[in-house]
């Protein structure tokens, strides 16, 4: 088949692309908007194979999708503006992309015959959640507006399914990390905050819990959603490994060979959840495993960045990534608001 992978210059998306050349005989058209995490350096590998076109776009632009949904047959969305931080210091673009780009996508798929939609969706969705695991059925209550952007576009996804029967899938993957992700998420800001002995800064008191899932392994369960998965489910894809932040950075620094006191607790993010976790079992049913061992897979992040450099300097050289992380950092107090 041939599909068509939205936000495919990203960072789960392009893993998602190596996924699916390296597994299967299928076709991939790239479509991305290039905003400032999209980076055409995570697709060069796959520039001269026969099975890969790259098309640049927009998925709030209707004209831009309608011919880039040309003879595809399956359509799997990854394109977001996926940063919480960002999220709390310019909401906007994230309704414009993860809501109604979702709508200009779901309209063109309507349209064509498209033989599966699949939307990449969170568990933070799920909004704050301790001491228990969410499953698919669990209420959604998103609290940033990151992730209320996302519970928008799945309800629409969701909605295209029940009234005009489009067949979509929903999947909502835990906290990723691995190679090739930008530098403004927890895992890879401490890498290279700490290989430049920097101060690594930890919101708050650094016990909130996430769910740690390594990138091929999400791109595992999104492909075993889109072959097996029943049209209009949600399925979680969970990794299975519940740290609190401040274990997860030491044992960064302790793999980097780094001193622990370049930890710095900072002003806690607004509305910071305290905890995710999710219930994995109903992927598990349609046979998903998960590959990689926790801390194999940290080890090999780690090392990934240690020996590409070049990638991520390049990316923390753009004044697109200065401005953020002198917004985001410099004055943290200004943020905080009483819970
Ligand atoms: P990313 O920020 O690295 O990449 C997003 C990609 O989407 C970029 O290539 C960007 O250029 C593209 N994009 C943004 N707006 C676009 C638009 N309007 N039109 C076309 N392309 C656009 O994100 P990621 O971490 O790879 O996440 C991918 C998806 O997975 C997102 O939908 C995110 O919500 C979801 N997700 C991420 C995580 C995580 O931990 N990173 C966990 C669960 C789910
Ligand atoms: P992040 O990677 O932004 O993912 P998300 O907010 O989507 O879970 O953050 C992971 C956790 O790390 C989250 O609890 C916020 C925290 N965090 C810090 O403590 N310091 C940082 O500099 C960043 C970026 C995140």
């Amino acid at each position: 088949m041939r599909i068509l992978v939205c936000g495919g210059a990203g960072f789960i998306g392009s893993s998602f692309v190596r996924h699916i050349l390296d597994h299967s005989a299928d076709e991939v058209v790239v479509f991305d908007k290039l905003t400032y995490a999209g980076n055409l350096d995570n697709l060069s590998a796959f520039a001269e194979s026969p099975r890969y076109r790259f098309i640049r776009g927009d998925i709030a632009d209707v004209e831009a999708v309608r011919v880039a949904m040309q003879g595809i047959d399956a359509v799997v969305n990854f394109a977001a503006e996926s940063h919480v931080d960002r999220s709390i210091l310019n909401p906007g673009s994230f309704i414009t992309t993860d809501v109604y780009g979702a709508y200009v996508l779901l309209e063109a798929a309507r349209s064509m015959s498209v033989t599966r939609f699949l939307q990449v969706s969170t568990d933070e969705v799920y909004g704050e959640v301790i001491g228990e695991s969410s499953h698919e059925g669990s209420p959604l209550r998103p609290r940033s507006p990151y992730s209320a952007s996302k519970a928008g576009g799945e309800h629409l996804v969701q909605a295209y399914h029940v009234t005009y029967g489009i067949p979509t899938l929903v999947t909502r993957g835990s906290n990723t990390f691995g190679p090739h992700q930008y530098p403004e998420k927890l895992i890879p800001v401490v890498i290279t905050e700490a290989l430049d002995d920097r101060p690594v800064p930890i919101y708050g008191d650094g016990l909130q819990i996430r769910d740690w899932l390594f990138v091929d392994d999400h791109c595992s369960g999104v492909d075993a959603v889109l072959r097996r998965g029943t049209p209009g489910e949600t399925y979680n894809i969970g990794g299975g490994n519940l740290h609190t932040n401040l274990e997860l950075v030491e044992r960064i620094l302790d793999l980097l060979g780094k001193s622990r006191a370049l930890i710095q607790h900072v002003p806690d993010r607004p509305g910071h959840d305290r905890g995710y976790s999710i219930d994995s079992a109903k992927l598990l049913r349609l046979g998903w495993t998960r590959d990689r061992a926790f801390d194999e897979a940290l080890e090999t992040t780690v090392k990934w960045y240690v020996d590409n450099e070049d990638w991520w300097r390049r990316v923390k050289a753009t004044q697109d990534y200065q401005t953020y992380f002198e917004r985001n950092y410099s004055d943290r107090e200004s943020l905080t608001v009483s819970r």
